[in-house]
């Protein structure tokens, strides 16, 4: 079977999508929709159709969307999908709202498709490494893990949408942290407790946290530790570590990097292990990240087929996992506000 997938936001994330959905022979892109014709346009390629209204959009013979618009239009453009019987795969952050993502959920239920979430850093190479560790139990039981995210803040930012309350939903939290809080869930688990202390005195933008440092828990107590930045002055740089009682896996971008270092008991002699992807960073170097994050997106598509077939597991995140990394951003705030635990309640997967 062939999938036809229309594409809702036509900016630089859904030009990226669309040339996903073209290279992948299970996929053909049947329509483009973005307010702005001439993005519109830029993106479709074979037989699909440029449309700047949702309404034409969606007279388009479809099966799935993947919605790229800014992030205060993910629940609404979702929504009509789900209404319409379609598959959805959403940008992250999920929606800028916790109920927003909440409708969301209920929606892709009640309407018994797939709602995926556009986690893609799970994909990077350097994380699937880390994935593969964990899985073989090679560092053995995780005592604890490290989360870090940032940039150097608002000179990566093209509009107002994606830094300014209230259509960003909040700052670093939302935006290069969510990528963090989901890594928390990816790697430790569900995230069922969240202290942290978050700061605007950087950019000085109410509501928008230029810094989250905080302490997550899963439900056996075990800890993540989370900074999500804006003020990174050396520049965009993601870095997760996990550490077990025989030993750690770090995985990083900017640069593509893993470091394993094992033992047989603490205390015993370790063996290192290091991984530098030299290819990754000369396509970077020659072409642009693109080339790296239309690779993790060609991935994500694919699952996002397997998904839609009935196969469960793998890296695709699903909405009961863009909904917790939306309600961790926003428990942070809460926390650091009423310097308190916020405690959420257990969230498994969608079924
Ligand atoms: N996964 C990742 O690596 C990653 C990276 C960056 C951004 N994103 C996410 O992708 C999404 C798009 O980000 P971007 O960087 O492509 O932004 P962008 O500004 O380049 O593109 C957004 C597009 O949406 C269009 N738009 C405006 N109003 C619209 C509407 N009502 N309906 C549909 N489209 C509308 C704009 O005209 C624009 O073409 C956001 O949710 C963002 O958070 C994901």
């Amino acid at each position: 079977m062939v999938y036809k997938i229309g594409i809702i936001g036509a900016g630089v994330i859904g030009r990226l999508r669309a040339r996903t959905i073209h290279a992948n022979p299970k996929t053909q892109l049947t329509a483009v929709f973005d307010p702005d014709q001439a993005a519109a346009t830029r993106a479709v390629s074979g037989s699909a159709i440029p449309v700047t209204t949702l309404e034409t959009f969606f007279e388009q013979p479809l099966d799935a969307v993947i919605i790229s618009s800014p992030v205060h239009l993910h629940a609404e453009a979702s929504l009509e999908a789900f209404r319409r019987g379609l598959h959805v795969l959403c940008e992250k952050p999920m929606a800028n709202t916790v109920d927003g993502c909440r409708q969301m959920v209920a929606a892709a239920v009640a309407a018994d498709r797939v709602l995926a979430v556009g986690f893609n850093q799970r994909l990077l190479p350097s994380m699937q490494y880390i994935r593969e560790i964990l899985d073989a139990g090679t560092i053995g039981e995780i005592d604890h893990i490290r989360l870090f995210g940032g940039h150097d803040g608002l000179a990566n930012f093209r509009a107002d949408w994606q830094y300014r309350v209230p259509e960003s939903g909040g700052g670093a939290t939302m935006d290069i942290g969510i990528h963090m809080a989901d890594f928390g869930r990816y790697f430790l688990g569900d995230i069922t407790e969240v202290y942290a202390v978050t700061s605007e005195r950087t950019w000085q933008l109410p509501g928008s946290e230029d810094n989250a440092i905080a302490i997550f828990r899963n439900p056996e107590g075990i800890p993540a530790s989370y900074h999500a930045t804006w003020n990174e002055w050396a520049g965009f740089r993601v870095a997760v570590e996990v550490y077990g009682r025989l030993g750690m896996v770090r995985g990083s971008y900017g640069p593509m990097r893993n470091t394993l270092i094992t033992h047989e008991r603490p205390g015993a002699r370790r063996h290192t292990t290091r991984k530098f992807y030299p290819e990754v960073i000369l396509r970077e170097r020659l072409q642009s990240w693109e080339v790296t994050t239309q690779m993790s997106f060609a991935e994500e598509l694919a699952t996002f087929l397997l998904r839609i077939e009935g196969t469960t597991g793998g890296a695709l995140a699903d909405g009961h996992d863009g909904l917790r990394s939306v309600e961790v951003a926003y428990a942070m705030r809460e926390s650091s506000a009423a310097h308190q635990v916020i405690q959420l309640p257990p969230l498994g997967p969608m079924r």
